[in-house]
């Protein structure tokens, strides 16, 4: 019988996990089944976890509003998710409920592909779960500076209790331009603008956005390209952090470029 995997959240109906994953399997030969499940009802997620694994299920994506019940939920937690407090990839280990979060890691091995991060000067926009997930990766790869913004103030300075390293500031404060800007908000998926200055910005600022738009770009990259300035969007990081969750279950590394290839075709569709 094929192995069961699957994706929860809410919403869930366009997640791309699904598609990637199959990919991934068909790449390796393993049989697999992996699903969209929508949990609707935020007090039935524990539940629905513990079904899921109770009926043999072998390893679950967890995606919004769910990374941090997900991370409290699991007995065992690594590193990153301990440090993001938020879990977007579970399985089972000698009955037990392990967490790990990779979104930090996919973000870092596709941000490799566009520039060397040692010694960058960062800034950060949001104070939200997906900026949490990323802060202890990027601290850890070297930068000189996380400067991090977000449009309610309180939040930031919240999350600099986590993160003594960084630094937060009001963005009309700034004073100074970065060499990457990483947009952690959920504006891009609402299609709202940041409205952001481009003193923040030098000739080779890269612009990354953590959302990706399913056809053509999101209005952070938009923003960027109309700057001058290279933007990229998450679509690589979604690939990339599916291959980390799909490691994990399998021991086995897919190739991302393929994939991902595919995927920037249906964006251009
Ligand atoms: P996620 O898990 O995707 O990070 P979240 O925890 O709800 O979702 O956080 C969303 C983030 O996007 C927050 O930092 C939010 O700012 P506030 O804390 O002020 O709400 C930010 N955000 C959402 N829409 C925004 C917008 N139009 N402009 C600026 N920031 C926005």
């Amino acid at each position: 019988m094929a192995l069961r995997f699957a994706v929860m959240g809410n919403p869930i109906a366009h997640s791309l996990s699904p598609f990637i994953h199959q990919r991934f399997a068909e790449q390796l030969g393993i049989e697999l089944s992996y699903e969209a499940i929508q949990v609707t009802d935020e007090n039935r997620f524990a539940s629905t976890v513990a079904d899921f694994f109770g009926r043999g299920g072998k390893g679950l994506n967890i995606t919004l509003p769910y990374k941090e019940k997900a991370f409290a939920l699991a007995a065992r937690n690594s590193f990153a998710s301990t440090k993001a407090k938020a879990a977007n990839t579970l399985w089972m280990d000698e009955g037990k409920l392990h967490a790990d979060n990779t979104d930090g890691a996919g973000l870092l091995k596709d941000l490799a592909n566009y520039c060397e991060l040692k010694t960058k000067q960062v800034l950060l926009l949001g104070a939200g779960g997906a900026a949490r997930g990323v802060i202890g990766p990027l601290l850890a790869a070297g930068i000189s500076q996380l400067v991090v913004v977000n449009r309610s103030p309180e939040k930031a300075f919240h999350l600099q209790l986590d993160f003594p390293q960084i630094q937060c500031s009001p963005i009309n404060d700034l004073k100074i331009n970065f060499d990457l800007i990483i947009n952690a908000t959920s504006a891009s998926l609402n299609s709202e603008n940041l409205r952001l200055s481009a003193s923040l910005l030098k000739p080779e600022t890269l612009c990354y956005d953590l959302a990706y738009a399913k056809n053509g770009s999101t209005p952070f990259v938009n923003w960027a390209h109309s700057q001058g300035i290279v933007g990229v969007d998450g679509l690589g990081m979604l690939v990339e952090q599916a291959a980390e969750s799909f490691y994990i279950w399998h021991g086995l590394r897919p190739d991302v470029r393929a994939v991902l290839a595919e995927l920037k075709e249906g964006q251009n569709d």
